[in-house]
């Protein structure tokens, strides 16, 4: 169950970012500086051709609300993302910036012809459009990004018109390699991505080598097999990705001509770059990453045949590199102590080889270390007592690695140590006695060792402890309360802690943890209780944590609820308390959390809701009942939901219920997107209207009684 807790996490983090972008969309506040010395600059064609430009796009959230026919939106150059030349009012820069759907480019942006600068990165046009012919004939264009906009079909040979063009982004699309004739023309590139083309594993045009000014190359995720011998011939080239695109064999030795790289990142191939000799000396790559690149052949080769110094060598030479990632690369055995020239390295990822400690002995050596990944390696081993030298060290993860006995005292050295994940190994870190006072830990994941042996953590180190924000003790075999590592923790830190983020689930916790809970206030955001053994009555633990906005209680024996419950708890965005003993009606508590955006229920026997109970729930997105006892019919049932989401609503579950009656008065909720009545008692007829509902995405009616569906009937329909 690692990563439950991340998950709440990052659904809160993106939730907030949503919730954010709706109310953020609406003004461009860049442009409020200006209101006051304005006259209208824009040019009336110019106008016309961008309201036609929005016309083709899907404005959901109002992000263009700055542009519009009205009056007092009659100045074009104000709208959100549209720059104009102070000097002749021609549009020169169109930046939108913002993901969104959209219908198709409109012609009319022909209008625009004194553009320099356009980008249309994130808008998207769902694989159903083709990059328009006439964006050739805007010869003024220096910068051109069309990236993740699901475009498809070929690139218009019209493009070969843009002379101007210095940075061209047409990365993540499905745009077709086919005839690329018109790129040598455009000379003046520096910046060139076409991530994400397929070449089908040809070999792709050679001429690309004769845009001998690029200085930026992406060809990541182009699955050309071969790495094309042309780069070499790039020897302007800073920055160079060819990660993911399928690339077999030897790097070519023409890469010595690369002399002014600086990122290079060959990650995710099948590269065997058993001759490294092409390096130019001294080399100025600051970042390489060679993870996945299979390195075992070369070592082994190199240990047997090479005087044990091929591979690495060349690495220990790059007293420039900042980043180096040799993650997975099958690293089996010693590591040549030349790697402890690389002063400069800050981040280094060694993660998921077959190291041991011994085999690291230059580590050390880089002192200017932040960033640490040694995670799967050390099979079986004691942490190296060396780590603690690092002393800039500000991220460690050891995670995964079979680790046992104690975190060794030097880590007393890491002072600035925020990140410490030492998750799912063998580790009795009994003794915390090391932490440096005051430690800078924020984040600390001992998950997966097992905790079980009654241990404390004496006042000293919960002292330490104060900056603390994410505490991760997920699946350690954590006994009952009083479990003396949770209540020093959490119980002892007043108001004073950072404590924000808290995972205990997966454990044998029972809900005698509810009392030291409720007996202090807190600063915690979320709270992952689920997997344990809560059982009963939950109290009214939640006084005084008015800042929680996750709470999951799921996959443990409960049974109901005091009524006060949530009474400080206005803020909960979302709540899990699926996979309980929940009887009845739904608790009538949740109608009081009106900020609400998922609330699971499911895997209870929940029989019905009191009339009023979702009534202020106005941000309900997601709501789980399936697999409960809901009965009687369907659409007295839809009219509890709350009307105030009819346009919000986007899940609703309600499969293995007993609900009866027709699908009536379900289409008011026309921003539904999943919905899933299965294995229910429904009849009649599917009405037509639910054609209409146009998010619809998954629909699930199988296992009823209506008429004309088979199993699973999944609707695919899209606006307009
Ligand atoms: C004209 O616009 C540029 C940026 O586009 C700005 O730096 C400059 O100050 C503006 N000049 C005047 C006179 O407003
Ligand atoms: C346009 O592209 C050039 C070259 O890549 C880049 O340096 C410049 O920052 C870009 N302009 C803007 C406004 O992003
Ligand atoms: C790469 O090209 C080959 C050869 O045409 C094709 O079989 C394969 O599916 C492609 N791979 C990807 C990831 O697109
Ligand atoms: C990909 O290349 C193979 C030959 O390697 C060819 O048969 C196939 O038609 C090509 N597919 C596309 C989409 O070009
Ligand atoms: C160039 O390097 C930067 C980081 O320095 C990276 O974010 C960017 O994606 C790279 N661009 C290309 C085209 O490789
Ligand atoms: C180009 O590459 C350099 C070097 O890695 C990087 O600093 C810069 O940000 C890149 N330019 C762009 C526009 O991504
Ligand atoms: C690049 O290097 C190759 C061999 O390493 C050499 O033959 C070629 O002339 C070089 N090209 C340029 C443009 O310097
Ligand atoms: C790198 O380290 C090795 C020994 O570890 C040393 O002999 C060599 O001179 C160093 N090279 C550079 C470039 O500093
Ligand atoms: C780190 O800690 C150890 C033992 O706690 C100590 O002996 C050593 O001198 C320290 N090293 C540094 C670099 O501070
Ligand atoms: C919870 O429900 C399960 C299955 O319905 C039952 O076996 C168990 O005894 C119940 N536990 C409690 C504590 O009510
Ligand atoms: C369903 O909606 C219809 C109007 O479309 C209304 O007349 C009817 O009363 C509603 N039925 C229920 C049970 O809410
Ligand atoms: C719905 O669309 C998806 C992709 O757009 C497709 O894979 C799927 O087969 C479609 N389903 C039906 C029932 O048309």
């Amino acid at each position: 169950m690692k990563g439950d807790g991340r998950c709440l996490k990052l659904f809160l983090a993106l939730l907030i970012l949503f919730l954010q972008n709706i109310k953020g969309g609406e003004v461009g506040h860049s442009h409020s500086l200006r209101d006051a010395k304005v006259t209208v600059r824009c040019i009336e064609r110019e106008r016309q051709a961008l309201l036609a430009f929005k016309r083709g796009l899907v404005d959901h959230f109002n992000q263009l609300s700055t542009w519009g026919s009205e009056a007092e939106k009659q100045d074009c150059c104000r709208w959100e993302g549209v720059y104009c030349s102070n000097q002749t009012g021609h549009v020169i820069q169109l930046d939108l910036g913002y993901s969104f759907p959209g219908k198709m480019i409109s012609p009319k942006l022909i209008e625009l012809h004194q553009l320099q600068y356009l980008d249309l990165g994130m808008i998207d046009f769902n694989y159903e459009s083709q990059i328009p012919d006439f964006i050739g004939s805007l010869t003024n264009l220096r910068n051109l990004s069309l990236s993740y906009c699901n475009l498809v079909g070929q690139i218009p040979s019209s493009f070969g018109n843009l002379k101007q063009l210095q940075h061209l982004d047409l990365s993540y699309n499905q745009l077709q390699p086919e005839n690329l004739n018109w790129l040598p023309a455009l000379s003046s590139l520096t910046y060139l991505d076409l991530a994400s083309i397929d070449f089908n594993e040809s070999q792709i045009p050679d001429f690309i080598g004769s845009l001998t000014n690029l200085r930026n190359l992406s060809l990541s995720y182009c699955n050309l097999s071969q790495i094309p011998d042309f780069i070499g011939s790039l020897t302007n080239l800073r920055n160079l990705s060819l990660s993911s695109s399928n690339l077999v064999g030897q790097i070519p030795s023409s890469f010595g001509n690369l002399t002014q790289l600086q990122h290079l990142d060959l990650s995710y191939n099948q590269l065997q770059p058993e001759n490294l000799n092409w390096l130019p000396a001294p080399s100025s790559l600051t970042y390489l990453d060679l993870s996945r690149a299979n390195l075992r052949s070369v070592l082994d080769l190199s240990l047997i045949h090479f005087n044990g110094s091929q591979f690495p060598d060349f690495i220990g030479s790059l007293t420039n590199l900042r980043y180096l990632s040799l993650s997975s690369c099958n690293l089996v055995g010693q590591i040549p102590s030349s790697f402890g020239n690389l002063t400069q390295l800050q981040n280094l990822d060694l993660s998921d080889n077959q190291l041991q400690p011994e085999n690291l002995n230059w580590l050390p050596a880089l002192s200017s270390l932040t960033d640490l990944y040694l995670s799967r390696n050390f099979n079986g081993s004691q942490i190296p007592d060396f780590i603690g030298s690092l002393t800039n060290l500000r991220y460690l993860s050891l995670t995964s690695s079979n680790l046992v006995g104690q975190i060794p005292s030097s880590f007393g050295n890491l002072t600035q140590l925020q990140n410490l994940d030492l998750s799912y190994n063998q580790l009795q870190p009994e003794n915390l006695n090391w932490l440096p006072a005051p430690s800078s830990l924020t984040d600390l994941d001992l998950s997966g060792n097992n905790l079980s042996t009654v241990f404390d953590w004496p006042e000293a180190v919960l002292n330490k402890l104060r900056k603390l924000e994410e505490l991760r003790l997920v699946n350690c075999s954590l006994p009952p309360p009083p479990t003396p590592i949770l209540s020093t923790t959490l119980y002892k830190t007043n108001s004073s802690t950072s404590l924000a983020y808290v995972d205990l689930s997966n454990n044998h916790l029972t809900s005698s943890i509810f009392l030291w809970l409720s007996n202090y206030s807190t600063s915690l955001v979320t709270l992952d209780l689920s997997n344990n053994n809560l059982a009963g009555f939950i109290p009214d633990f939640t006084r005084n944590m008015s800042s929680l906005v996750g709470l999951d209680l799921s996959n443990n024996y409960l049974t109901g609820f005091n009524p006060d419950f949530t009474r400080n708890m206005s803020s909960l965005l979302h709540l899990d308390l699926s996979i309980n003993n929940l009887t009845g009606f739904i608790p009538d508590f949740i109608g009081n959390m009106s900020s609400l955006v998922h609330l699971s229920l499911s895997d209870n026997q929940i029989e019905g809701a009191n009339p009023n109970l979702f009534a202020r729930l106005c941000n309900l997105r997601t709501l789980w009942l399936q697999r409960n006892r809901l009965s009687g019919q369907l659409s007295k049932f839809v009219q509890l939901l709350p009307r105030c989401a009819q346009n919000s609503l986007e899940q609703l579950y309600l499969s293995e219920n007993v609900l009866a009656g027709s699908l009536n008065n379900l289409t008011r909720f026309s921003s539904l997107k999943f919905l899933n009545l299965n294995a229910n008692r429904l009849s009649g007829k599917i009405p037509e209207s639910i054609g209409q509902m146009s998010q619809l995405q998954e629909v699930n009616f199988g296992m009823n009684s209506l008429e004309g569906v088979t199993l699973q009937w999944s609707l695919n329909l899209t606006d307009d």
